[in-house]
């Protein structure tokens, strides 16, 4: 409610702004408040809920922006049409730019439209448009990172891993009998990287057997469930398990755990994200290793846009790729680096 009303105040404040802007909406906030929209595919991310808080903390500590900035959040439940609606409310309610991470990726026509009609710049993140929407307007943004990358990294720790701990092949058989968890089927992060972490330890020279591939939809209670009937169909077989996110690696190691498994009995496990429970995880080192999806990194990145983008300064600090694309790096999370993703640790390397 009370969140309504400083919208609410905020679309007064930007009308009479924008009277005085006869000649269009280009940058017509006042430079010292702005308004921003975000709207995210699902509440129930692991990932999504921690980069949020991080971005909110970025915009209200006043190093982006020495103004007020108002951050409204709005979650779609895995709807785009609420989405969609969601969008044109934060528009009419006088959000000045708004940060979009799209239940559907390659649906986002409708708020293009709206966000053109308002002169409201969009910048997309996590969930990536295809190209050729990214092309429909010039004031059109995304934030990421490489899945490539995610997927390359996973596989050389697993790679690590198997060379370090012979014991990893339980069965002595020169392979390792792996098993994958998927995230969203379509999303572009999932496909890439299970593709690029088994190339990446075939490249290395390990032997492989795939078991079996479910999908879970970056949910940790899903991966329970797909864990639970992989484990039904090949009992103690499973030596290794590639998991797209590290809430579907836990929710893996939720299934053994369920069943009694011995620790002696229980694969390697590897994720993505480095969120807090799977760097907990990893500090307890019953997750292998992560690959670190650098939340702070990202959502500084997309707050120093936002601003950007808003009052038109700052723009040409932005080292964009193809003018209109940021992607940050990952890094791979050991149990011998874990020390260094405290939060004390990150918000000092910042
Ligand atoms: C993250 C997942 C998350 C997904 C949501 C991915 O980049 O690794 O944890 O669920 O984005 O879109
Ligand atoms: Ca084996």
């Amino acid at each position: 409610m009370r969140g309504k009303r400083i919208m609410a105040a905020g679309l007064l404040l930007s009308m009479s702004v924008l009277s005085l802007c006869a000649c269009g909406r280009q940058y017509p906030v006042a430079e010292d408040k702005i308004y921003v929209g975000v709207a995210y595919y699902d509440k129930s991310d692991t990932f999504l809920n921690e980069f949020i808080t991080c971005f909110q903390k970025e915009m209200e500590k006043g190093e982006t922006f020495d103004g007020n900035a108002t951050v409204t959040v709005r979650d779609a439940g895995s709807l785009q049409q609420t989405q969609d609606d969601q969008v044109k409310e934060l528009i009419n309610a006088g959000c000045d730019v708004l940060c979009v991470n799209l239940v559907n990726r390659t649906d986002p026509s409708e708020i293009i439209n709206i966000a053109r009609e308002n002169d409201v710049p969009i910048i997309f993140f996590n969930r990536e448009p295809v190209a050729e929407d990214m092309l429909q307007w010039e004031r059109l943004y995304y934030v990421g990172a490489d899945a490539r990358q995610s997927g390359v990294m996973q596989g050389e720790l697993a790679a690590e891993a198997i060379r370090e701990n012979p014991q990893i092949d339980r069965n002595r058989d020169g392979k390792i009998q792996y098993v994958v968890l998927e995230g969203e089927p379509g999303h572009q992060d999932s496909i890439i990287r299970t593709e690029n972490a088994v190339n990446t330890l075939k490249n290395k020279g390990i032997e492989l057997e795939k078991l079996s591939c479910g999908i879970a939809n970056w949910n940790r209670a899903q991966a329970q469930n797909r864990m639970m009937q992989m484990i039904s169909r090949h009992q103690n077989k499973i030596e290794l398990v590639l998991a797209n996110n590290d809430d579907m690696a836990l929710g893996a190691m939720d299934a053994y755990q369920k069943l009694n498994y011995t620790e002696a009995a229980l694969p390697a496990f590897f994720g993505i994200d480095g969120t807090d429970v799977g760097l907990e995880a990893v500090r307890e080192a019953k997750l292998s290793g992560t690959v670190y999806n650098d939340k702070e990194g990202q959502a500084a990145a997309m707050a120093q846009l936002a601003v950007a983008a808003v009052t038109g300064k700052g723009m040409e600090k932005i080292r964009f790729q193809d003018g209109k694309y940021i992607y940050l790096p990952y890094y791979k999370v050991t149990g011998d680096n874990v020390s260094d993703y405290s939060e004390e640790s990150i918000s000092t390397l910042q």
